[in-house]
């Protein structure tokens, strides 16, 4: 008889455990900045009734205080580079929204939270199209294997014809795109929603109308097909004969096929009318995956049922400049959590006691009781957690570590004053292990000047605003003539040390790092001295 403490399968959830479980669906809204990021998160929060009005989370001019721009840079830029998580209840599921950084620099952080959610909303801009970073973050979500479903936005500004835009994402990115929903209505004239059913059959018509500046709910009317035809005439007929000509071509949903991640579940919507939120809540509801086993780095499986175990994928300081604190975030994987419980740290084998133990967003912290899996905790004041640790209680597990992106900009950073140097190095140190930036040394330059390695240089603004706001030390950067980053050995360090425009580094996690000024620099290398160790870093893919 096999004992169940070292039985190495992994243990669904069962009772209220299982209960909790199958409730929660956890998701990312990814975007190309613009896209209405924000307008659609404050969207679905108005609809979840957590505010009573939009404007409440992001402070949209005119409207209430903003509360999630933590950083004057933030203000200043236009960007969010926090990253927060929004719970609430929506009929009898719990949602778990977890924010990403808008601009691109950050990539490396959407990247860390993509670790953390089941599934993500892909938002496009229904005028704009695919744009740079909508074909990147499709790439970022296919590798790591999360389902997406796709919501086209701003459609009551004109813009391309709907079936336009599904070829373009079946053309570029080779996800096949079946539309749940179509738009009654051409873009700029968005009057409602054609919801399609068994081989794109049209079983309702949803019309909306507009509220005073989209601040509330849009209230919704239910048609049949034969009332929608009379009503709207020819924009429903249209409606009607793109859903066949969809059909004809393969593309109605296919839930395995979307769990696969070969299709999208598509959905016309406009964030800031309110029009179609509430579809994409119900579609999140009914088709995207609740919390399920995960892997960890020996290939075993942790099911939702096995004791409490965590992942972090984001540490975040200076949220509040009244706390100074720092904050982990981790997204539960297995078992139940209960505020104070002591965990074990992975990495580092030392128990930690989980007293102060909150959900944020914004600038509102709640502290936290019970959580379970799906659920995104921040640990107050968490110093040995970094993005990739796992926390776990009885059964050992270890989860793999999230790979770090390919930088390719490069940066010596050194203290104004050589009286703050302490005060410096505690800070790199810092921001190293929050993932802030990468920090790589060598022994030429010392520690007094290491140097910064990032995927976008905003990554560098971040870490002297923070050097100044929170340690109070004046720094001066000085970008590095190299422009990209390949993985070498011990054995081939010294050699690429001799060569022109090449110079070798420790990152903090060990690896070795050569630095080459151009692409042309290392194709020569490449070629004269073939037997070089010379790997490709991540890329935004595994
Ligand atoms: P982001 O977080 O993805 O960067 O985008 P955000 O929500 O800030 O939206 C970017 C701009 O697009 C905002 O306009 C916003 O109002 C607008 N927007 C978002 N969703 C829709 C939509 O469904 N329809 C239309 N017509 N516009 C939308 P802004 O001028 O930059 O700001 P604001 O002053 O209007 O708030």
């Amino acid at each position: 008889m096999s004992s169940p403490t070292t039985s190495a399968t992994a243990a669904p959830a069962s009772g209220r455990l299982a209960g909790e479980v199958a409730r929660r669906r956890t998701f990312a809204v990814i975007s190309h900045p613009d896209a209405g990021k924000s307008t659609l998160t404050e969207a679905l929060a108005l609809h979840a009734r957590v505010i009573s009005e939009a404007g409440a989370i992001h402070g949209k001019a005119g409207r209430k205080a903003t509360v999630s721009d933590w950083m004057e840079m933030e203000k200043a830029r236009g960007i969010s580079v926090s990253s927060t998580a929004l719970q609430f209840e929506y009929g009898d599921c719990v949602i778990n929204l977890v924010d990403t950084p808008g601009h691109s620099d950050f990539s490396e952080d959407t990247y860390r939270v993509l670790t953390a959610v089941d599934a993500a909303v892909m938002l496009i801009d229904a005028a704009k199209g695919l744009e740079p970073q909508t074909l990147k973050l499709f790439q970022v979500a296919r590798d790591r294997g999360i389902p997406v479903i796709t919501v086209i936005n701003k459609w009551d500004r004109p813009g391309q014809a709907p079936l336009e835009l599904l070829d373009e994402i079946l053309e570029r990115i080779g996800l096949t795109p079946t539309p749940l929903f179509l738009p009654v209505g051409i873009a700029g004239d968005f009057r409602g929603l054609l919801r399609r059913g068994e081989d794109g059959a049209a079983t309702e018509y949803i019309h909306f109308t507009r509220t005073a500046g989209g601040a509330t709910i849009a209230p919704e009317v239910s048609y049949t097909p034969e009332r929608a035809a009379e009503r709207e005439g020819e924009v429903w007929d249209e409606a009607v004969e793109e859903s066949e000509l969809l059909s004809a071509a393969g593309q109605d949903h296919d839930q395995e096929m979307f769990l696969a991640g070969q299709t999208s579940p598509v959905i016309y919507a406009s964030a800031m009318l309110n029009f179609g939120v509430r579809q994409i809540l119900e579609t999140l509801i009914e088709l995207a995956p609740p919390p399920r086993a995960r892997k960890d780095v020996n290939g075993a499986e942790r099911g939702t049922g096995d004791p409490f175990s965590a992942v972090v994928f984001k540490v975040q300081a200076g949220m509040d400049t009244a706390h100074r604190d720092r904050l982990a975030f981790m997204r539960i994987v297995s078992g139940e959590f209960e505020r104070g419980m002591v965990v074990t740290h992975a990495q580092t084998g030392r128990p930690f006691a989980t007293k102060y133990a909150l959900t944020v967003f914004g600038r509102e912290r709640t502290t936290v009781e019970t959580a379970y899996p799906g659920d995104v905790i921040g640990l107050v004041n968490a110093t040995a957690l970094a993005p990739g640790h796992t926390l776990f209680v009885d059964k050992k597990v270890e989860f793999p570590p999230i790979p770090s992106f390919a930088p390719e900009h490069f940066a010596t950073l050194r203290a104004q004053s050589a009286g703050k140097y302490k005060q410096f190095r505690k800070a790199i140190d810092q921001l190293d292990s929050e993932g802030v930036v990468q920090v790589l040394r060598n022994e030429l330059r010392g520690d007094a000047s290491p140097v910064l390695a990032a995927v976008g240089p905003m990554q560098f603004e971040v870490v002297t605003a923070r050097m100044q706001g929170e340690y109070n030390v004046e720094t001066q950067l000085d970008n590095l003539p190299y422009q990209l980053a390949r993985r070498t050995d011990a054995e081939s360090a010294e050699e690429l040390n001799r060569q022109r425009g090449v110079e070798v580094f420790t990152r903090t996690d060990g690896a070795i790092l050569a630095l080459f000024s151009d692409k042309w620099r290392l194709q020569y290398i490449q070629k004269e001295l073939p037997k070089l160790t010379l790997e490709l870093l991540v890329a935004g893919t595994e």
